[in-house]
């Protein structure tokens, strides 16, 4: 069964300051997901660590912030059939090293720090995730 959904995709440091935008959006717009908002901008540490408050006891946390706040970031909410699902099998295994062909992370990624994009695990984490974003429909 599929349903249309929304999910919340994020383009990290690494890839965009190796102009990777236009070619990973081309990728979702190719895989059938739409790109319903976008928006290039730069996170405080604070910002990032609300964010990813789910890790906040994994001992990459601090690490995690500080590199999602280092530099902009293009924030984006893709929608599609089974979006969620679909927006993780583009994107690949968290570790680039174990990412499967094709996938953006096995393409681009540089480390499992560095892994290029960040997308919604969850119909409830892409809810809270798009509203942490764009909560003032901006
Ligand atoms: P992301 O999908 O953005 O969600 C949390 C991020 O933590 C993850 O991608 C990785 O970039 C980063 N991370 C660093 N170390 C680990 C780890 N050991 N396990 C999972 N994620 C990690």
């Amino acid at each position: 069964m599929s349903s249309k959904e929304q999910t919340l995709s994020i383009i990290k440091p690494d890839a965009v300051e190796r102009n990777l935008v236009d070619t990973i959006q081309k990728k979702f717009i190719d895989e059938k997901l739409k790109i319903v908002k976008a928006k290039k901008i730069q996170i405080s540490k604070d910002e990032a660590s609300e964010f990813y408050k789910v890790h906040q006891t994994k001992p990459f946390f601090d690490r995690l912030c500080s590199y999602l706040s280092s530099g902009p970031i293009v924030v984006m909410i893709l929608e599609g059939n089974n979006a969620i699902a679909q927006n993780r099998l583009i994107m690949g295994s968290t570790d680039p090293k174990n990412a499967d062909d094709g996938t953006l992370r096995k393409m681009y990624g540089l480390s499992i720090d560095k892994n290029t994009v960040h997308g919604s695990d969850s119909i409830e984490n892409a809810k809270k995730e798009i509203d942490f974003f764009f909560k003032d429909n901006i």
